[in-house]
């Protein structure tokens, strides 16, 4: 038989497949060698809260086993527009608001419903390694901004200005950026929205390491002035309740747009489990029959780590962190150490069983860095520290 696929099976495979290739090694050796340490993914180590769990068996012992809502129930509907209202002052209610598997698939409702074939959506880089495919899948093409390691891997205007094209139809942001750790700040974040007005575009913000800020303010793009309008804002829960195995994210923006989510979701999902969703409003409810606190002890323990990591890894000669501002992830330049990245991920994980990612994957910005994730525990976290200086000693 000649196999034959459809044109959207080569947009869908790419760069991003491959950076995984050591990684999916390291899981593999992992299986029987408990000496090998990942720090190469961004699943949290710590546990979905307890009272989250005991809603989901509840539902579920209450038979909540059937069909629901296409674009979520409406109580988590509710809570997630009151949460984002609370923080952005936008006032979004349950029709602003599509419940969606985890953030990835609000990335893929978005691109899908606001650009296509002869579009290009712009993103500046490093960005995570999903989005390629997530905007090709479109037939869109996708269009990256360099944000140089020199300049702390944050936007630069010309760059972003420089990239649009009478063809661009979005611009796709991350704050806290996986893989840099960089927070957009008020002017940054006014800056992207002056272009997004002056070229009327959309922005595509996705906020998924949003309650994970060390020591700041997170800013929502849709916050500022006529932004609510053309932006579509993405975010979940796997990040902020170690909850990546429930699926469960959103996509919040403006009524028409969500009605399209809506239709795309009739034909795709039709629906998300009930019993998941149940528990996800516990986890955005206040108070002691509530775990939205949770995040915030969870981000206190990523700050805890990053900073044990990069005291530790800084003293290292030819190694420098930058300073990640949230998220669970730090970048290291090993150029000091005379290594290309790959070089260096590859060396690690040979002589060491450390596993961390070439940071190339996430764009050509990133070339000299590895990216490190703060998702194990202390103990490992130091042991792996250590097995990084020893490589870098007999190395250099
Ligand atoms: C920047 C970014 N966006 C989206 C995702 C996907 O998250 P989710 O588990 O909510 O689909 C990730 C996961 O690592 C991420 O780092």
């Amino acid at each position: 038989m000649t196999m034959r696929f459809s044109p959207l099976v080569a947009r869908i495979a790419g760069e991003g497949a491959a950076a995984w290739a050591l990684h999916s090694r390291a899981t593999q050796a992992a299986e029987t060698d408990p000496d090998v340490i990942i720090m190469s993914v961004g699943d949290p180590d710590l546990e979905t809260p307890q009272i989250v769990k005991d809603a989901a068996i509840r539902a579920l012992q209450e038979n909540d086993t059937h069909y629901t809502t296409v674009a979520g129930v409406s109580p988590l509907r509710v809570a997630v527009a009151r949460r984002f209202s609370e923080q952005t002052g936008v006032p979004y209610g349950l029709e602003n608001v599509m419940i969606t598997p985890g953030t990835q698939s609000a990335l893929f409702f978005s691109s899908m419903c606001l650009a296509g074939p002869g579009d290009e959506i712009l993103a500046p880089e490093p960005m995570y390694v999903t989005y390629e495919a997530t905007v090709q899948v479109t037939g869109a093409k996708l269009v990256r901004a360099p944000q140089p390691a020199e300049n702390g891997f944050r936007p630069i205007e010309q760059a972003m200005a420089e990239a649009i094209t009478p063809k661009t139809r979005v611009i796709l942001i991350t704050t806290p950026n996986n893989p840099t750790g960089v927070a957009l700040t008020h002017a940054e974040l006014s800056m992207i929205a002056d272009l997004a007005r002056e070229h009327d575009l959309w922005v595509i913000s996705d906020e998924v390491y949003g309650r994970t800020l060390f020591g700041r303010e997170h800013v929502s793009i849709a916050a500022l002035p006529g932004m609510a309008e053309r932006t579509v804002t993405v975010a979940g829960l796997s990040k902020s309740h170690a909850m990546t195995g429930w699926r469960i994210g959103w996509a919040i923006g403006p009524r028409e747009l969500v009605a399209h989510f809506d239709n795309l979701a009739l034909c795709m999902l039709y629906g998300l489990p009930g019993f998941t969703q149940t528990a996800a409003v516990v986890a955005l409810a206040d108070g002691p029959d509530g775990a939205w606190d949770a995040a915030d002890g969870m981000r206190d323990i990523y700050q805890r780590r990053c900073r044990l990591a990069l005291s530790a890894l800084n003293q290292i000669s030819g190694l420098s962190c930058v300073e990640p501002e949230g998220g669970m992830f730090a970048m290291m330049d090993v150029r000091g150490t005379g290594m290309s990245a790959a070089e260096f991920a590859n060396g690690l994980f040979e002589a060491e069983k450390v596993s961390v990612l070439d940071a190339t994957a996430f764009g050509p910005s990133a070339q000299g860095h590895v990216r490190l994730s703060f998702a194990i525990a202390d103990d490992r976290l130091e042991e792996a520290c250590a097995r990084i200086g020893r490589f870098v000693r007999g190395r250099t």
